[in-house]
């Protein structure tokens, strides 16, 4: 998935290269769990790829015992309910005023957000964040506990990607190929070839 929004978003590649040789050279040459964690903006355009091209709902759950939410609403047993996750991403409240609209692609979103410096700040938007307004892991008791391991394999991937490949659509576009919309689900489409270049160094 983020490989298709990288093809579609050249610019991006260089300051992420910059930031992955850092890290490198700050840890030894190596990819080492430090080093991961200070790919910051790397991080971030994982993120913004899992918000902007989310599926339209998740947290998918059949009601087995009749329940009643805060505002008086009944939730009878036997129906399945959800979050609408992609609603969520793209309102404009859950981000603040300086960001870009949420209908844009910011790659480095997440990371100008951690840049404001609170704790807080820092701990609600990594890509490994969930909360009420990060969904894309699952919330709560259950949210994925793996996603701890998928963020390093998936960093560790996109890394040694970036630093020795140029990557583009087939056909040179920068748009970015349309994800497959099944129900609620998204993914990215598998018959959509990609174009790597070794990069010289
Ligand atoms: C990018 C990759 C991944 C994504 C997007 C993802 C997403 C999710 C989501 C959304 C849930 C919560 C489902 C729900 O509550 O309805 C979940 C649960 C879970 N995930 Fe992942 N996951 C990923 C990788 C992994 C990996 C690598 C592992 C194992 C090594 C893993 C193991 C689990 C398990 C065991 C649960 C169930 C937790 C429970 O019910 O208490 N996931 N995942």
């Amino acid at each position: 998935m983020t490989l298709y929004s990288l093809a579609a978003s050249p610019e991006y590649m260089e300051p992420l290269r910059e930031e992955i040789r850092q890290a490198m050279a700050d840890n030894g040459g190596a990819i080492t769990t430090r080093a991961l964690q200070q790919m910051v903006k790397l991080d971030s355009y994982m993120k913004e790829t899992g918000r902007f091209y989310s599926g339209i709902a998740n947290f998918q759950r059949k009601v087995l015992r009749g329940f009643t939410l805060s505002n008086g609403q009944y939730i009878p047993p036997g129906v399945i309910i959800e979050a609408p996750s992609h609603a969520i991403y793209m309102d404009e409240a859950n981000f603040p005023p300086d960001s870009q609209p949420a209908e844009v692609f910011d790659g480095f979103r997440y990371y100008k957000l951690r840049q404001s410096g609170s704790a807080s700040d820092h701990a609600r938007n990594q890509f490994v964040t969930t909360n009420e307004r990060d969904l894309s892991f699952g919330y709560g008791k259950h949210s994925c506990p793996g996603r701890f391991f998928a963020a390093n394999e998936i960093k560790m991937i996109l890394a040694r990607l970036l630093l020795d490949y140029d990557i583009k659509n087939e056909d040179g576009s920068t748009a970015r190929y349309a994800q497959i919309e099944s129900g609620g689900f998204t993914s990215p489409d598998p018959s959509k070839n990609l174009l790597f270049r070794r990069v010289k160094v």
